[in-house]
């Protein structure tokens, strides 16, 4: 699916939902992490209603929510608009060139794009922290269509982390699909050269 296409199609969900939105509660991985989240530099990558923004603690400064879909950004900034310290970008969160070391915290929930995963090495600082949860490779067992490009495994996640201190890896349990994976990590403070 192209770039136009899957806005397209994000644009028609977020428009015909159901439900009226709500802020979204943070994700149990920052729940878990409360104590370690930084101060800083935070960005809510395909940041849909904002799971990623409920997880800035008090410290984070600079909230980044980029998404694809204008629909998703125009319906957050309604839920998010006392929360001064967002700035809305509707983009291709991996075609974004964030300078290196710029970025405190990444948030990518929901959304698995392995050019943005291979680049948080360069664009987080050292100590800087990443909170992922993706589809699991397993999910293709119960949709055979799901592109395996947005899967991840524990042992996928760990070939670009793995140098990282990586305080979760794992799949995330569940009674049942969707199965996904998800990620801690703390960008390491030597980084290896390229
Ligand atoms: C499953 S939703 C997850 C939304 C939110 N992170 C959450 O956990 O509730 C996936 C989101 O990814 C966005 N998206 C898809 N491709 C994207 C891209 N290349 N750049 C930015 N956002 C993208 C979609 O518009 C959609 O809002």
């Amino acid at each position: 699916m192209g770039l136009v296409e899957d806005r397209d199609k994000w644009n028609t969900r977020y428009a015909e939902a159901a439900t009226p939105p709500a802020r979204p509660e943070p994700h149990p991985l920052a729940q878990r992490f409360e104590r370690r989240l930084p101060a800083g530099r935070l960005l809510d990558a395909a940041c849909g209603l904002g799971r990623g923004i409920a997880c800035a603690g008090p410290r984070i400064e600079t909230i980044y929510a980029v998404d694809l879909s204008d629909v998703a950004i125009a319906t957050a900034r309604r839920l998010w608009a006392s929360d001064p310290r967002i700035r809305w970008i509707v983009a291709d969160v991996a075609a974004l060139r964030f300078p290196r070391a710029f970025l405190d915290m990444v948030c990518a929930f929901g959304f698995t794009n392995w050019a943005l995963l291979k680049d948080l090495e360069r664009i987080v600082a050292p100590g800087g922290f990443v909170l992922y949860e993706g589809f699991a490779e397993r999910q293709r067992e119960v949709n055979p269509r799901l592109d395996p490009a947005w899967t991840a495994t524990p042992a996928s996640l760990l070939r670009l982390f793995g140098h990282w201190e990586v305080l979760a890896c794992a799949e995330t349990e569940s009674d049942g699909p969707p199965y996904r994976v998800h990620l801690a990590a703390v960008h390491p403070r030597q980084v290896k050269e390229a």
